[in-house]
């Protein structure tokens, strides 16, 4: 296409398309094919079709080809593992389909709300945005690795105390984002501390709990 200024090309002007398997065009006799702007969509549709790859084929083609290598080492809750997985794998995914570690929880999987926080080297991370291969060397930690049943971080004992949780699918994304505060720069408000937590949704809305639990940690 000229891109001189002023040259504008209309819906009906030639158009050159890229090469495919489907029958292009009769052409002229410059060898450019000639086109308006119906016959060149009803051509790329046919073509489309005839390059389609059923779902399922593309699907164990790419998924056999993938796997890390050299495996990842990283610690998560204190223990060693190797990570030998497909390439793409999320950290999330990893935790909870190869570790077990399902106390972090997937909501969305689109980093949109924070259900699948954890700790990368004490720092607050969504999980579901990370990928396992770029954690070599890292330690995670999971709610697993919080506190126990027996002896509880004193953030999950503020939540309990509080209420801070009604069905509790959020609850762990927010404990962990709520812990990993404590350490963060971050205004002594409520609003800094609303703001603070705003990457961590919680459908039943307890929010007020949630703050409550995490005002009476950051002052005691
Ligand atoms: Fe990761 Fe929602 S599951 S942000
Ligand atoms: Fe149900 Fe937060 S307690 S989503």
């Amino acid at each position: 296409m000229d891109k001189k200024p002023g040259k504008h090309v209309s819906a009906s002007s030639e158009i050159t398309p890229a090469s495919s398997t489907a029958e292009a065009p009769a052409r002229e006799e410059s060898g450019a094919p000639h086109l308006t702007r119906r016959s060149f969509l009803v051509w790329v549709g046919s073509a489309s079709a005839a390059g389609a790859v059923p779902f399922s084929a593309a699907k164990t083609v790419s998924s056999d080809a993938a796997e890390i290598e050299p495996p990842v080492r990283l610690i998560v809750n204190g223990v060693a593992h190797e990570a030998r997985v497909d390439i793409r794998t999320s950290l999330l995914d990893y935790l909870r389909e190869d570790l077990q570690l399902t106390g972090t929880k997937k909501g969305c999987d689109h980093g949109q709300c924070g259900a699948c926080t954890v700790h990368v080297n004490r720092r607050r991370v969504n999980s579901c945005l990370s990928f396992v291969a770029m954690h070599d060397g890292d330690e995670i930690t999971t709610i697993e690795g919080l506190g126990s049943p027996d002896k509880l971080h004193p953030m999950q004992a503020a939540f309990v105390r509080h209420d801070g949780l009604q069905c509790g699918y959020c609850t762990a994304g927010q404990i962990m984002s709520a812990v990993a505060l404590l350490h963060e720069p971050c205004g002594a408000g409520d609003a800094a501390l609303k703001d603070a937590m705003s990457g961590n949704l919680c459908r039943c809305g307890a929010y007020s709990n949630i703050l409550a639990a995490i005002k009476q940690v950051r002052t005691s």
